[in-house]
């Protein structure tokens, strides 16, 4: 495992994401949330996985408390990112909130509070104005954002008057473009960059070939439609080619080509226990900059047609 340092916190390139924890979109059933959620962080931990995501909206507070008591008496314990969504800017209601998550994770201090995306009626100045409060009294240690562009992200910190250590965005070989802006300022900055969905959802996974169906949270997903899943063929077959070279999977070299650049954290979430170890796996994959160059330009050429 390889690790990014950024304001004391420890983050392995290949975290964990937990949105599937409680929720139901992703159809994994209750035996999921109650057997093999737990057993991944568990094993997460064993492999070297120091940063856990998760989110107040997941599940409605769900996938936080299947965290919570994941985490509780694992020592050293991983890293906590959570999320709320800044539905109001007034501090008793941030306050209120960023306690529940508290709450439901079994932690005095939440590691890293996110807003999940921007409000477009209160600017990120006035977020950040309500969490700094929570800062002063140690409820929250870190703030991160989340779907941020760059210039939003510096104004919170700016208003903070603290780094705003992360900020976790949509970036993938079907998403890349935070590798124009985002990556470079973070690095410039001493930042991080979190990457969601950095298998396509699964699309990366090459398990999907034009007219499968699809099931679940997939159905309304843009990235899973016949015309996109076409348009991916020659992405895919970059992906296929690099990773017959390494005898790795696609899904291994898709979170490799992520976290080749700096200052980038991957988050793939995991259905089994075995998805979860390929995936941890991809932190110790070297990939030639050649390599790298190759799937960045297939990236970009899938962006490009969209
Ligand atoms: N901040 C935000 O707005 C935001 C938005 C979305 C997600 N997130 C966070 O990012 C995390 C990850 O994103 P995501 O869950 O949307 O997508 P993802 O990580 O790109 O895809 C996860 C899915 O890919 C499949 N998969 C995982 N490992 C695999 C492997 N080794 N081989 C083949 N298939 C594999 C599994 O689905 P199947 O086995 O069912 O195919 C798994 O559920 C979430 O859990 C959440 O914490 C944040």
């Amino acid at each position: 495992m390889r690790y990014v340092e950024v304001e004391g916190l420890r983050l392995s390139v290949i975290g964990l994401g937990t949105w599937q924890f409680g929720s139901r979109e992703w159809g994994y059933g209750d035996t999921y949330a109650t057997d093999v959620a737990p057993a991944l962080v568990r094993r997460a931990t064993e492999l070297g996985v120091t940063f856990l995501d998760t989110a107040e909206m997941y599940g409605f507070g769900r996938s936080e408390r299947i965290v919570g008591s994941a985490i509780a008496g694992l020592d050293p314990r991983p890293v906590v990112g959570t999320k709320l969504m800044p539905i109001a800017p007034a501090e008793p209601i941030v306050a209120w909130q960023a306690r529940r998550s508290a709450r439901r994770l079994g932690l005095s201090s939440i590691d890293i509070y996110q807003v999940h995306w921007p409000n477009p009626l209160v600017s990120p100045r006035r977020v950040m104005q309500s969490l700094r409060p929570l800062v002063d009294a140690g409820l929250v240690a870190h703030v991160g954002v989340s779907n941020y562009s760059l210039d939003a992200w510096r104004e919170a910190e700016r208003a903070l008057r603290a780094p705003v250590v992360s900020n976790q965005v949509r970036f993938s070989l079907t998403s890349p473009s935070p590798l124009r802006d985002l990556v470079p300022g973070a690095v410039a900055d001493g930042r991080v960059v979190i990457a969601y969905s950095p298998l396509g959802q699964g699309l990366l996974s090459g398990a999907l070939v034009p007219g499968d169906s699809v099931t679940g949270m997939r159905r309304m997903t843009p990235l899973f439609r016949r015309g996109s899943v076409v348009r991916a063929m020659p992405l895919l077959a970059v992906l296929a080619d690099v990773a017959a070279a390494h005898g790795a999977t696609p899904a291994q070299v898709a979170l490799a080509w992520l976290v080749s650049h700096p200052g980038v954290v991957a988050i793939p979430g995991a259905r089994t226990i075995e998805q979860l170890e390929e995936n941890v796996a991809a932190a110790d994959l070297a990939l030639s900059a050649d390599e790298v160059e190759r799937l960045t330009d297939a990236a970009e050429e899938f962006a490009a047609r969209d």
